[in-house]
């Protein structure tokens, strides 16, 4: 008989495949899916569009603590639209300029308790997939079953650079993707607070030549 875990954790480094496979294990269970990259690339843009600069630690803390971010479903395209202070801005959570500061506002550690308290208070209610950086070892370290997705730098650069391509953004070369994912992944793995790392229990799997369905089936298995 199948035990289905009520918490599924997903950490891993960027572009490792956590949003894709953590989206079809979702589907398969009818689980919520909840990505909590996003959330960091909220306080990322709206922070930036405050204050045009996110090198004062304590003012982003401010800005993004004050933040009204709000989803809603897009019951049209079956999607799920963020809104901050009531303005949609799902678009652009994925432009470049983002990349490039999200590592500096997540490192702050007024902004991860702010989202860290909320993103508990989802993985309580159960039934979830959640994908992260930290989601195994401070967010749920509690879940029954803990994933942690690796790939090389160069796998997960070609795969965001042809991702981009498809989403017809082409303002930056594979080179400078492959540049931003060392740096951040060197950024989110040093800092202090809630680092980047597998838990002590957490199931490493690497995804370099696999597909995103593999990854997912080799996971479905494991809850046999
Ligand atoms: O998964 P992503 O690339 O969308 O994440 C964006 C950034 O947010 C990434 O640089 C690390 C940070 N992040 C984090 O620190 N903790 C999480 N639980 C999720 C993301």
């Amino acid at each position: 008989m199948k035990k289905i875990p009520n918490q599924i954790a997903m950490d891993g480094t960027a572009a490792s495949g956590k949003t894709t496979v953590g989206k079809i294990i979702a589907g398969k269970l009818g689980y919520l899916f909840f990505d909590t990259g996003i959330m960091y690339r909220v306080a990322a843009y709206g922070a930036n569009q405050k204050l045009h600069d996110v090198s004062d630690e304590a003012k982003v803390g401010e800005v993004v603590t004050a933040m009204d971010i709000s989803l809603e479903n897009d019951e049209a395209s079956g999607t799920t639209n963020v809104l901050l202070d009531g303005q949609n801005i799902t678009g652009l959570l994925h432009i470049p300029e983002v990349d490039k500061i999200v590592s500096t506002v997540a490192a702050i550690p007024a902004v991860r308790t702010a989202m860290t308290a909320q993103q508990r208070r989802i993985g309580l209610q159960g039934h979830v997939v959640m994908v992260g950086r930290d989601i195994g070892t401070v967010v749920m370290p509690d879940a029954e079953l803990k994933i942690y997705l690796v790939a090389s730098p160069e796998t997960r650069a070609k795969r965001r650079y042809l991702e981009n391509l498809s989403k017809h953004i082409e303002s930056e070369t594979y080179e400078m993707i492959l540049a931003d994912i060392i740096k951040r992944d060197k950024d989110d793995s040093e800092r202090t607070v809630a680092p980047l790392k597998p838990a002590d229990d957490a199931v490493i799997i690497q995804t370099d030549d696999i597909t995103a369905e593999e990854v997912a089936q080799k996971i479905l298995d494991l809850m046999e």
